[in-house]
């Protein structure tokens, strides 16, 4: 077994969603190089690949030193023939020669730069790529057929591009506090995502909102929609209704990774002056951003109450937390686990929760806090 710094016998366990993982760790030069490789997969479309690449890069994240030798891997799950490639190369010789060439390479960049978009995914930025399309800039000059979320992805791009601060998060948070405090009082909102997780950055902000009777929550989206929208403070937004229902007999097969939950993707507008000086300002309205405007991505959700619990696992991330979560539930546990329920196939049964330590032990896991699940 791996021994660490003081001979201390380290077990990595092989799910994420078994370890500790720090937002800060010890091998981020590693980690970067496996996350361009994991990156790039997705770019090919090929998950399976993009998610052996993100698991091996994890297992480092774990890790409480820094590795110095193919010796430090021994007895460590999840890194793959081509992952300890990369990683050997990398303390042999200071970089990855696959690494740096797909960094290098113009189809990675476009395709970094085309995805950067909000609204573009990845089928539509190759279709650009394979036009001999490559910036934001091409989008506009060559007069693309874009759609709403792309027409705001495009106008707001370089604003988008910038990290959202810690700062930023809480005076949006002041905003929503806000409007949902003035369409229906005794709501509970909770920050989610990065920030939840204790990230200083992110590339958008997110909440979960919901109201302590059951029901009250229904139709409340476009409620806090309209005061936004009155306030001027909403650049875009597309909402989404609740389409979630309940099944007697467990959850849909086809069921998707995205949930159903009452939803809104948008853009807010800030002040810069206040965004810097962390005061709120939504008093002057009209959807254009000036020169003195900051645009920011808010993703709401709305939860009833009795999915709380679940909603607020489901949106805590990291995005490799959550899919292995469900991972272990459903080969370790023969569960299924969503941001609204988990089912249990062997008691056909739905099991509730009312805190996220209720849902670690229905799944007889070691309860991992916000924070150590920066997987
Ligand atoms: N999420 C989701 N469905 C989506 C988008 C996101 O369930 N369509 C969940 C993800 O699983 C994640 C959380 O919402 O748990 C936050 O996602 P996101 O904002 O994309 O990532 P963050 O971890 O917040 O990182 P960042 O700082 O880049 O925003
Ligand atoms: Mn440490
Ligand atoms: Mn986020
Ligand atoms: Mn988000």
């Amino acid at each position: 077994p791996e021994l660490n710094g003081d001979g201390a016998e380290i077990l990595m366990k092989s799910y994420a969603c078994q370890r500790r993982t720090p937002l800060k760790h010890h091998n981020a030069f590693l980690t970067e190089a496996l996350e361009i490789l994991a990156q790039n997969a997705e770019f090919n479309d090929n998950e399976g690949r993009s998610v052996a690449f993100r698991r091996a890069a994890s297992v480092l994240k774990a890790l409480p030193h820094r590795v110095k030798s193919m010796e430090d891997l021994r007895c460590l799950p999840c890194l793959g023939d081509h992952s300890q490639r990369v990683i050997k190369e990398i303390l042999e010789d200071g970089s990855s020669r696959e690494v740096e060439s797909t960094r290098q390479s113009e189809q990675f960049q476009a395709m970094k730069a085309l995805t950067g978009v909000f609204g573009v995914g990845v089928r539509t930025a190759d279709r650009w790529i394979r036009e001999g399309l490559r910036t934001p800039d091409d989008l506009i000059r060559t007069g693309q057929q874009l759609n709403r979320a792309q027409q705001a992805g495009v106008q707001y791009y370089s604003e988008l591009q910038r990290a959202v601060t810690r700062a930023e998060a809480e005076l949006i948070m002041a905003i929503v506090e806000a409007a949902v405090n003035s369409v229906l009082p005794g709501c509970q909102i909770q920050l989610m995502g990065g920030f939840r997780r204790g990230k200083e950055v992110g590339h958008d902000v997110d909440f979960l909102i919901t109201h302590p009777e059951e029901g009250k929550e229904e139709g409340l989206m476009l409620k806090i929609i309209s005061w936004l929208e009155e306030q001027g403070v909403l650049l875009y937004q597309k909402t989404t209704r609740n389409s979630y229902v309940e099944r007697l007999d467990g959850p849909a097969r086809s069921a998707s990774n995205m949930d159903r939950f009452e939803r809104c993707f948008s853009i807010f507008k800030l002040h810069s002056s206040a965004s810097r000086s962390g005061s709120a300002s939504t008093s002057e309205s009209g959807s254009a951003c000036d020169s003195g405007c900051r645009a920011v991505r808010v993703d709401l959700v709305v939860s009833p109450f009795s999915q709380f619990a679940f909603a607020t696992l489901g949106w805590t991330g990291s995005k490799l937390f959550e899919r292995e979560l469900r991972r272990w539930a459903g080969q370790e546990k023969q569960m299924t686990l969503s941001s609204h329920t988990l089912y249990d196939s062997k008691q056909n049964l739905y099991l509730r929760a009312q805190t996220e330590e209720e849902i670690f032990a229905h799944l007889g896991l070691e309860f991992i806090p916000p924070s150590e699940r920066n997987a």
